[in-house]
Parts: structure tokens; C-alpha cells; sequence
């Protein structure tokens, strides 16, 4: 997109495009989840272990940036401040329980089970999935034109 709506929601359209990739992520790795055999010497198998370990360090990643990148728009917008840290502190106990679970079936301490997996995979969604959408009004054009000028929005260092 063009012109100023779109320099207005450029914050908007980079993150949405994270959010999709992620949500991708999640639904490949949650569908893959019961069609892995879990034999000790299964390549498959580690390799889907590895990517589900993948996707939390990259969420945890994102998380980090935004708590950087965020703590200046905060001071404005009440959009990103407490609601916003109170959501990302759901998603990180989600991420413990899931890759606490995921180590412990890497390193053989627990046997697999896709239910299980799935389960955790379940309650991770529901605060995830609610933060992105809530994230993507706050940084929608319609949003920021409420707390910033144009000016102030091509200055931000991101
Ligand atoms: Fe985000
Ligand atoms: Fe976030």
C-alpha cells in the first residue's frame, strides 16, 4: 500500500507479517504433532522436536523485541502498556509448559504423546493467538493516529 495510510500502518503490516508467519508455524507443528513415531533413532522425529523448540525460541525472541521496542510507545499509548505485559507474561507460561515438555521428550526423560503435546498446544493458542489480534489493533493506523502524528510515526526507530 501507498501514500500515508500506509506509512501510518507500517508498524501494522511488518508485524502482521510475523504474527502470520508464527501462526503458520503453530498450526504445521500442531498438525504434525500426531503423525510423529517417537523411535529413538527416528531423524524425523528429532527434527520435528527441534522445529516445535524452533518456534518457541523465535516467539521469546519477538516477545524480548517488542518489551524493547514497546516500552516507548507505552508511555502514549495505554494500548501497550500493562494489558499489553500482562499477555505476553500468559504466552511466556505457556512457552515454559511447552518447552518443558518438549526437552523432557528430547531427552528422553518423558515418552512422547502427541495428546499431550496437543493439550499444552491448546492453552498456549488461546493466549497467543488473543495477543497477536490484539497487538495488530494496537499498532493499526486507526490506533496510532489517536496518540502520534505522521511525523512522530516516520521518526520511531522501527
Ligand atoms: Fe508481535
Ligand atoms: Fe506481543
Amino acid at each position: 500500500m501507498k501514500g500515508e495510510w500506509g506509512e501510518w500502518n507500517r508498524l501494522h503490516d511488518l508485524m502482521k507479517n510475523y504474527h502470520d508467519n508464527y501462526e503458520a508455524e503453530f498450526n504445521r507443528i500442531y498438525d504434525a504433532a500426531d503423525k510423529q513415531v517417537a523411535a529413538a533413532d527416528d531423524k524425523n522425529f528429532r527434527y520435528f522436536i527441534h522445529d516445535a523448540i524452533g518456534l518457541e525460541e523465535n516467539l521469546r525472541l519477538h516477545q524480548t523485541t517488542e518489551d524493547q521496542m514497546f516500552a516507548e510507545l507505552a508511555v502514549r499509548m495505554p494500548e501497550l502498556s500493562e494489558g499489553h505485559q500482562a499477555e505476553h507474561k500468559a504466552i511466556d507460561a505457556g512457552l515454559d509448559q511447552y518447552v518443558a515438555y518438549l526437552e523432557a521428550v528430547r531427552t528422553k526423560t518423558r515418552a512422547y504423546d502427541p495428546a499431550q503435546l496437543r493439550a499444552i498446544m491448546d492453552g498456549l493458542r488461546e493466549v497467543l493467538f488473543t495477543h497477536m489480534a490484539h497487538e495488530l489493533e494496537s499498532l493499526h493506523a486507526a490506533t496510532l493516529q489517536q496518540h502520534w502524528t505522521l511525523d512522530e510515526v516516520r521518526k520511531f526507530p522501527f
